[in-house]
């Protein structure tokens, strides 16, 4: 699908707009206007335009102004300024504010088509790119799952192969490695994918119910027993169980359990009819199953009888090329949840996300991505939308005892980083915050982190 490209012309002189107007528009590109800098940035905000040619010298709301406000509001637009009087001052600063291109007047019109031409090209090469990801992500899914990191594809294949053929099968991994997924996919892929899937959250269920939820009970086994009632295994007769939170079933249990998977019969609490069953299980856990059997938390026969075959799932840093691809993913699934259009995440937030350690998993990540297309009111994640936990990563995990010793100069470049950062950015903010000009703030910026400096903070080469 071809884009429309939206280009928006800000000038109070009629005569430059409608030069332009007729100079840019063309196949596939609009040329709006506005001769007005109040109207203009109404414009801004109501058309987001790829690209706003910007007179710098407007009465009330200043172009530089009005820029700053733009590359605040949506930092991918691209802002080429307009200038009537030729300054160079004016100019680099206006770069520097994250303009990314100077016009002078008179406008040449060649000179002009020439250089939005190239601002064009590079729009549709970011969409390209952008359809490119997102093909990406549907030819690297496996059920719900997304990855294509060789520990992922190495999980993929796994359960491929064991779905026809298991009886049981224990899934692994920490918190928010997609347990859950696999298990859904192993049974999607088995031969019993049209039978019932029942989900059973082991730590959920209180301790002496146990036997009663996974395995039924007769009318009168137990106080409160008022009629009879089909276990979960019943349940799943013919299909899947998934006993997740393995790690969490009462010790008494196991052993019924065990028995269970072994002979494939139920007996309901309080009768002695034995029923067959058909069942396949699934188990899944976080915990490290084999310290529980060393502390005789859980018993060893029963692992033996689950682990037979094993998928374990790798941490999200462990597999960190896959960043990219579940950021689209959930940018994806996000933006079409929350009705926006967000087209992608900043390279600062990228960083970020791509040296956090994320403890949490994917799960961790999915919320991340999910809090801030919410907070988001531009169509790109900057780190600011990010949770703050996130933000405050990158300054509280210094380097610690290794760090080198800075001079004041260095650390006062380290904290007008910071401080840049966590105003998502804005400058002028910035300057503020730190009690000095914004030409002060500017020639700081310019001198090079120190290396290992504090605001970069387990980087990791290639990022
Ligand atoms: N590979 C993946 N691709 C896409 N989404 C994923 C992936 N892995 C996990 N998720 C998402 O992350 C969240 C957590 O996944 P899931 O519930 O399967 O984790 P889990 O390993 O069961 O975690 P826990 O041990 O805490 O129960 C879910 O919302 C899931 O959709
Ligand atoms: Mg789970």
């Amino acid at each position: 699908m071809r884009h429309l490209i939206k280009i928006l012309a800000i000038d109070d002189d009629a005569g430059v707009l409608s030069v332009v107007k007729a100079a840019l528009t063309g196949d596939g590109i609009e040329v709006l206007v506005a001769n007005d800098p109040t109207v203009g940035w109404e414009m801004v905000r109501q058309l987001n335009p790829d690209i706003v040619l910007l007179d710098l010298v407007m009465p009330a709301l200043g172009g530089m102004e009005l820029l700053d406000k733009i590359v605040d509001w949506n930092p991918s637009i691209d802002v080429v300024l307009l200038t009537g009087e030729y300054r160079i001052e004016y100019a680099v600063e206006a770069i520097q504010r994250g303009a990314c291109d100077y016009l002078t007047k008179p406008v040449e019109i060649e000179l002009l088509r020439e250089r939005v031409g190239k601002l064009i090209a590079g729009t549709q090469n970011r969409l390209r790119s952008i359809e490119i990801e997102e093909a990406f992500v549907r030819a690297s899914q496996f059920g719900e799952m997304v990855g294509r990191s060789p520990e992922m594809l190495d999980a993929f294949v796994r359960l491929q192969r064991i779905a026809p053929h298991y009886r049981s099968a224990l899934i692994t991994g920490e918190t928010g490695t997609g347990k859950e997924l696999a298990a859904r996919a192993l049974h999607a892929l088995s031969p019993v994918s049209t039978r019932p899937l029942v989900v059973c959250n082991c730590a959920a269920i209180v301790e002496t119910l146990f036997e009663s939820e996974l395995f039924g009970h007769v009318k009168g086994a137990f106080t409160g027993a008022v009629q009879d009632r089909t276990g979960m295994f019943e349940s799943a007769n013919g299909g899947t169980i998934f006993l997740d939170e393995i790690g969490e079933v009462p010790l008494v249990s196991q052993s019924k359990l065990l028995r269970v998977l072994q002979n494939q019969e139920v007996q309901r609490v309080g009768s002695s009819a034995v029923r067959t069953l058909n069942v396949r299980v699934i188990a899944a856990t976080n915990r490290d199953l084999r310290a529980m059997i060393a502390k005789n938390q859980f018993r060893e026969d029963l692992y033996y009888r689950l682990s037979m075959v094993r998928v374990q799932l790798p941490r999200l840093v462990d597999r960190k090329q896959d960043l990219p691809l579940l950021e689209r993913h959930f940018l994806e699934e996000f933006s079409r949840r929350f009705a926006k259009r967000i087209k992608g995440i900043t390279h600062r937030a990228q960083g970020l996300l791509a040296r956090y350690p994320w403890p949490g998993n994917v799960r961790e990540l999915e919320n991340a991505i999910g809090h801030a297309c919410m907070m988001t009111a531009g169509d790109n994640i900057d780190v600011r939308d990010l949770p703050e936990d996130l933000q405050n990563y990158r300054h509280t995990q210094g380097p610690g005892a290794a760090a080198p010793l800075l001079t004041l100069a260095e650390a006062g470049r380290c904290h007008a980083q910071y401080v840049l950062d966590r105003v998502g950015g804005n400058k002028q903010e910035a300057a503020e915050i730190l009690g000095i000009s914004r030409n002060t703030l500017y020639r700081i910026l310019k001198e090079p982190l120190p290396s290992n400096g504090q605001t970069e903070p387990g980087a990791e080469p290639g990022h």
